[in-house]
């Protein structure tokens, strides 16, 4: 069998000087007597070049009528070309087509409409955009692994069929399960409080569901949610986590993808310039400053994402909004012991306009404190009697925080809207394809 090299080892200049190289015809043009066809395998784009003479004439002719995204193998003799996009070219000696496409590709260069766009998604994703966002969500991914794992972290799995909610009841995906009620998770939370008396700091990716009746630009249905919890941690050392790890991830894709965030006009320099620690602002804070807006909050009511985008347009840097009230935030959120109507809590937020990315906190750990809050939400301790559990059995202060995978790579791409930050994204309209 024939060895393929990929095309982002010759455009590397690490290939030999022959090559075989497989893929899809991106794009093709014909002058004088010779074709160009720019082939993509994934790993990068490629000029090649057709020459009359290199193959028989019935080739020839045939590669000439070849509709783009037909798929090909190719012969070829690697070359350096300073006009080639990439600056390497490959001269065909030989080609066969293994697919030839039967119709016109239905994404052309022209304008189509969004829900064009989001019907054909299957399609779609092959352009560059897409491309881009898919290497930029893997090496999120990636380095977020990484980090974790070299902060003593361990990779933990919670079920996303689930019986009771963690973030609210409003917003829960209801589900038949044989003959009784279940849900889709919102968050492995709960059940990362569980296994941290088992393996101690924890992390997972995974998608989290949420019922979101609302169209917005910032809420998927579906999305991918990096998660960390960990015991013996208080609010103020779970943010200086949450800090580190998006200063990291942040800087690694400046480094390591500099030209796919300039694609999305995301200068890399701007997000090295990113470094801990963030500022730092209490929810009464926030609202002093929106007042100086005249945007008036009713104290107790969470923000909104106007008011988020108004406070986040002020900074340019990732910034904490921290002691939200009881009333703004789920029931798992500790009371601060200072002041009990506000909570341990934090938000982060992005900065220029998008808002929140992470939420997080410190957790309730006494039995009697839970028990309390969950009365006082009118939450049936049925429902949660194995969370109730947990702190019967040796309870310690624990932390942790859930970071929107699509919220932040929304920001750092400057989308307009998140369903660009997934492949095939799950909104209140659209579930297809
Ligand atoms: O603020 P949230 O609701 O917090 C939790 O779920 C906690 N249980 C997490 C934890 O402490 N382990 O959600 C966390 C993050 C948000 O800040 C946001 O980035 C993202 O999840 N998120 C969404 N992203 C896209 N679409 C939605 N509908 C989202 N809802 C939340
Ligand atoms: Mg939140």
């Amino acid at each position: 069998m024939v060895e393929f090299t990929d095309i982002s080892k010759i455009l590397s200049g690490k290939a030999k000087k022959t090559a075989h190289i497989h893929g899809w015809l991106h794009h093709k043009r014909s002058s004088g007597g010779v074709q160009f066809l720019l082939i993509r395998d994934g790993t990068g784009i490629i000029q090649t070049t057709l020459r009359k003479d290199a193959v028989d004439e019935k080739t020839y002719e045939k590669i000439d009528k070849l509709p783009v995204e037909s798929t090909v193998e190719i012969k070829g003799t690697v070359k350096k070309d300073k006009r080639a996009p990439g600056g390497y070219e490959i001269s065909i000696d030989d080609i066969k087509v293994l697919h030839e496409v039967k119709e016109e590709f239905p994404i052309a260069k022209k304008y189509h409409g969004p829900e064009f766009l989001m019907d054909h998604r299957h399609l779609w994703i092959r352009g560059k955009k897409m491309q881009a966002i898919l290497k930029i969500r893997s090496k999120i991914l990636e380095v977020t692994r990484e980090w974790f794992l070299s902060h003593g972290y361990i990779e933990f799995q919670s079920p996303i069929i689930i019986t009771a909610a963690c973030e609210g009841g409003s917003t829960l995906f209801e589900l038949k399960y044989f003959d009784r009620k279940a849900y889709l998770t919102q968050s492995w939370q709960l059940y990362a409080e569980a296994a941290i008396a088992s393996v101690g700091k924890i992390f997972t990716v995974a998608p989290s569901f949420r019922a979101e009746k609302s169209r917005t630009r910032r809420h998927l249905t579906e999305y991918w949610h990096i998660e960390a919890e960990e015991p013996w941690c208080d609010l103020k050392r779970t943010m200086k986590v949450q800090e580190e790890l998006v200063t990291y991830i942040l800087h690694k894709l400046a480094k390591e993808l500099p030209e796919e965030l300039r694609i999305f006009g995301r200068d890399p320099k701007d997000l090295l310039k990113i470094k801990p620690p963030f500022p730092r602002i209490t929810y009464d804070e926030a609202t002093e400053m929106l007042k100086k807006e005249g945007i008036t909050v009713k104290w107790g009511e969470d923000l909104t994402w106007e008011q988020q985008k108004v406070l986040s347009l002020k900074f340019k840097e990732p910034f904490f909004i921290t002691h939200f009230p009881k009333s703004a935030k789920a029931f798992y959120h500790k009371p601060d012991p200072k002041k009990p109507e506000v909570t341990l809590s934090d938000d982060l937020q992005a900065p220029e306009g998008y808002g929140e990315l992470i939420g997080g906190g410190q957790r309730i750990h006494d039995l009697d404190e839970l028990l309390k809050r969950l009365e006082e939400e009118k939450l049936d301790t049925k429902d949660y009697q194995w969370y109730i559990d947990v702190r019967k059995f040796g309870t310690v202060p624990h932390s942790g925080f859930g970071l929107g995978l699509e919220r932040l790579i929304m920001w750092i791409c400057k989308l307009d809207h998140i369903r660009d930050a997934i492949p095939f994204p799950r909104t209140l309209t659209r579930i297809y394809p």
